[in-house]
């Protein structure tokens, strides 16, 4: 009944604090590399929201953030490819300089995606940037601006990262037993 979410977990990939250290350098990176520019934040949900919640805040220049939902149909451990827009982005995107932030670059499939949907509404540029990277997963040719860290081919749950909808709430990020999702 109780059971407690860390029992699921194999191991501990990356720490909070390996995690803050992280987040703290990509956001100076991303403060230098927008200095002057008009910078927006897009946010996919629900994956990326507690990664977007901490890096905003080591943004030193202005920025503007919203955010923007889409579900790959399946709720498994994989990913079709096809992608429903879900919420879409509150303001057109003209003059923007996009920063898109996602939780982890796997396939690619709903990157490319969403990547190619709002490059047709005309940003003035349009960059990526993910926490995660498993590039031995890629299938389609998508490469990442801002990367906070890669990680091997296991299936991770934690700081937004789910499984199920669950586990998004664990304050690092750990590998997943593989008996969790294979029964
Ligand atoms: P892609 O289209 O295969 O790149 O899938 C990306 C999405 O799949 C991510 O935004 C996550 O929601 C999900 N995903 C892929 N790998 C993992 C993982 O190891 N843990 C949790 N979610 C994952
Ligand atoms: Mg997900």
């Amino acid at each position: 009944m109780h059971n407690d979410m860390t029992q699921d977990i194999g191991s501990v990939l990356l720490s909070e604090s390996q995690l803050q250290e992280m987040v703290a350098q990509l956001g100076r990176r991303i403060s230098e590399d927008y200095r002057g520019k008009n910078l927006l934040m897009v946010s996919i949900l629900k994956g990326s929201v507690v990664f977007m919640s901490d890096l905003m805040r080591h943004i030193t220049i202005p920025c503007r953030i919203d955010f923007m939902s889409v579900s790959s149909y399946g709720s498994g451990v994989k990913t079709s490819g096809i992608v429903k827009i879900v919420k879409d982005l509150d303001i057109p995107l003209g003059g923007y300089d996009l920063l898109v932030v996602e939780d982890i670059l796997d396939s690619g499939m709903t990157l490319q995606y969403i990547l190619e949907l709002l490059q047709a509404r005309g940003p003035a540029s349009i960059k990526l940037c993910t926490l995660l990277d498993k590039p031995e997963r890629r299938k389609v040719d998508i490469k990442a601006d801002y990367v906070g860290c890669q990680v091997p081919d296991e299936f991770v749950v934690g700081y937004g990262l789910d499984y199920d909808e669950k586990y998004r709430n664990l304050p690092y990020v750990g590998i997943l037993k593989p008996e969790v999702y294979s029964k």
